[in-house]
């Protein structure tokens, strides 16, 4: 299990914030009081890692985020927010950064993610950047999302003051690619996993084998989803509505025996 991210103990869960404030590049005001709501429910809970990016709701996602932790103790939250490909180079990171920041309205960041790979912009300089951020104090720890096999490496190895804290991936019962290009890399080498869509997106609960599984368990879909992925990454789900942020948090004390994970695996 993930205990701790960016040296700050977290709750094995964290919340996603895709579809809050908006779509791709695209903000929506429209339901702000749920929104703000909702990620207050979720950190009332007990849940104190938060997942934004700056692409989400063209940056009203962060905004959102930013109006829910304004009560709460900004030491115990891990918010992550992420850089979009197109804003790699060294000057557009910073800036990309800084706007975040702005828009969160807080001073730091807990961990800074590369949101997806462009190979026109060299890597090393992209993680050179966002060093600096670390020394300037505006970025507590830098990672990188969607990144594997040999491009994950890369990544591990272009740091040069600092560590690769996370890699964040599409991983869930349904797609385990993860578990061949991205868990043996970050195990190794002792990068912390972030699993993004855990519940697919919605599609585990349409799914007949997870239902069967849950049902034979004695818990939910999500308590299945989230409990399967706990031990090795923190799974970020997003949740609106307080009853499935409740059936999130409870998934936090599910331990699945042995054989539900064997049985999981086995799922083509
Ligand atoms: N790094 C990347 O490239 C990347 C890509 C995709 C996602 N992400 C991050 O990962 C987060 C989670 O992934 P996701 O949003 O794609 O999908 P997800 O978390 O797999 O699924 C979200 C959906 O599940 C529903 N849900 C949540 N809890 C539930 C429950 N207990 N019972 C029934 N339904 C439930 C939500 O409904 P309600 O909202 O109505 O409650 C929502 O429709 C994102 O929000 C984002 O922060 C990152």
């Amino acid at each position: 299990m993930v205990n701790e991210l960016c040296d700050k103990r977290v709750f094995p869960i964290g919340l996603g914030t895709w579809g809050i404030g908006g779509g791709y590049w695209r903000r929506d005001e429209s339901r702000d009081k749920e929104w703000v709501e909702a990620i207050r429910y979720a950190l009332g809970k007990g849940i104190n890692v938060v997942d934004t990016a700056e692409m989400y709701g063209d940056g009203h996602a962060e905004e959102l985020v930013g109006r829910a932790i304004r009560e709460s103790d900004r030491e115990k939250l891990v918010i992550i927010t992420k850089v979009w490909p197109n804003h790699l180079e060294p000057s557009k990171l910073k800036a990309s950064a800084k706007a975040s920041l702005r828009r969160l309205g807080v001073k730091h960041v807990d961990l800074l993610l590369i949101h997806w790979p462009n190979p026109s912009v060299p890597l090393k300089e992209s993680v050179r950047a966002m060093e600096e951020l670390i020394d300037e104090g505006t970025v507590y720890c830098i990672g990188v999302s969607n990144f594997e096999g040999e491009l994950f490496e890369e990544a591990i190895y272009s740091v040069s003051k600092y560590e690769i804290e996370a890699n964040e991936v599409l991983y869930n019962v349904l797609e385990r690619r993860a578990e061949r290009t991205v868990l043996p890399i970050a195990e190794k080498n002792g990068v912390k996993v972030i699993a993004y869509s855990p519940l697919a997106q919605g599609r585990v609960f349409a799914d007949g084998r997870v239902k069967s599984l849950a049902e034979r368990l004695g818990v939910t879909p999500t308590n299945l989803a989230l409990a399967y992925l706990i031990p090795r990454a923190v799974p970020i789900p997003k949740a609106e509505r307080k009853e499935h942020i409740d059936d999130i948090v409870r998934s936090a004390n599910v331990t699945l025996p042995e054989w539900a994970f064997k049985e999981v695996s086995s799922w083509k």
